[in-house]
């Protein structure tokens, strides 16, 4: 029995109606103290409990991308752990990898709150939190302590400081990514969240261009550079971003991020504000996502005709979720909203279905699955 969506969730989402942002901060701050101290006891017994209760290993797995070895395709998503505090426990929970960030240049508080929202009913959360973070120093600092160890890729989500007006964007987040350059594995441009003002419109081509430009130019083809991509974005938008993925030699698409759209949802009212959920600010993640991400990614995976990798996120709850973004062109995915909903036994549970559907497939690796079905 899953006793995370039998009992615990139950009981913090409707019964105590305990605040989401809270429960998100104890957690984090719970396992960051067992990843901290993970080699002491009683620390390395949690984390071999953890371990052996939320991992697997499995060869067929396994994938080399922008020559770094990922154990399995299945990665925890931006925003989930910002400011790096538990990043070496995200192993212990199966996951292959995990992006941390946003971060910026700057500390920032973020928004007023409440600003995270569960829409149990969908399936979804809605949020505005509006980047608030450490600052990319103290996130250099916090990976760069000896006592911490990383068994997995760590990708760096980058985004523009609050207080820096737009058109200094580059500068912004090319000073960010000096400060974190030898820590990260991957880094991502977020030129996507809703809830910094004006920064989607940073992906209009000229924009993107200049911090693509400056980023490259420091970068010297050393780390993987990718975008993340909003799924509101019109087609001819995102053929934009591809034409700059050739010219500034991107490693690679994120898609997506949060959806700025209402459309769909059951929930009308948000009980916390008591206001439509068609007037309160933020993005959707979840469920409702779940359906133009795998498009977003089946189209661009169509466009560059599979020559480019893409990092599929949104909606992601099942085996067959993953497996629809995996066969739609995503040769990784992450989760962040349906991992709140499932619990931690998710991970595990999606990477067996994963095998299960290999099987079926006659396929030996992850890797033959990628965009097997993007022609659809
Ligand atoms: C996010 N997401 C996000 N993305 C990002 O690039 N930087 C960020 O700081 C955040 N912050 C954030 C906070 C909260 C509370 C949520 C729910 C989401 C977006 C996230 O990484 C992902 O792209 C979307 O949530 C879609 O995936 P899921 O949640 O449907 O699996």
């Amino acid at each position: 029995m899953d006793i995370y969506r039998t009992g615990i969730q139950p009981l913090l989402f409707s019964r105590l109606k305990v605040d989401p942002e809270w429960a998100h901060q104890r957690s984090l701050a719970l396992l960051g103290r067992v990843a901290q101290h993970q080699t002491q006891f009683p620390f390395s017994r949690i984390e071999h409990l953890l371990k052996s209760a939320f991992s697997i290993n499995a060869t067929r797995l396994n994938q080399t991308i922008w020559g770094l070895s990922f154990q399995n395709p299945f990665g925890l998503a931006a925003g989930f752990d910002k400011d790096g505090v538990a990043a070496g426990i995200w192993h212990s929970f199966g996951f292959g990898f995990a992006e941390l960030g946003t971060v910026t240049l700057h500390p920032q508080p973020g928004n007023p709150r409440p600003r995270l929202f569960r829409l149990s009913q969908d399936r979804a959360v809605l949020n505005r939190m509006g980047f608030n973070n450490q600052g990319a120093a103290a996130l250099a600092k916090r990976l760069s302590q000896p006592s911490i160890s990383l068994s997995l890729p760590i990708g760096i989500n980058l985004g523009k400081s609050k207080i820096t007006p737009l058109d200094a964007a580059a500068r912004d987040y090319l000073a960010s990514f000096r400060q974190l350059k030898a820590v990260g594995d991957y880094f991502v441009v977020n030129v996507s969240s809703p809830n910094t003002p004006g920064l989607r419109s940073l992906q209009d081509a000229a924009q993107l261009g200049q911090i693509l430009e400056a980023l490259q130019t420091e970068n010297q083809g050393d780390k993987p550079i990718l975008v993340k991509i909003a799924p509101d974005l019109e087609w001819e938008a995102i053929a934009d971003i591809l034409d700059l993925a050739k010219i500034y030699q991107l490693a690679g698409i994120i898609a997506t991020n949060t959806t700025i759209r209402r459309d769909g949802l059951s929930t009308s009212i948000l009980s916390r504000t008591g206001k439509p959920v068609t007037e309160e600010a933020g993005g959707i993640s979840g469920a409702p996502l779940k359906q133009r991400s795998t498009e977003v990614i089946r189209w661009i995976y169509q466009q560059t005709q599979g020559q480019l990798p893409i990092i599929g996120v949104g909606g992601i709850f099942t085996a067959e979720d993953a497996w629809e973004k995996i066969t739609a062109g995503a040769c990784l995915i992450q989760t962040y909203t349906g991992w709140i909903y499932q619990g931690p036994g998710m991970v595990k549970q999606i990477l067996e279905g994963l095998l299960t559907r290999l099987d079926q497939a006659g396929f030996n690796s992850i890797s033959e699955a990628v965009g097997c079905q993007s022609s659809k």
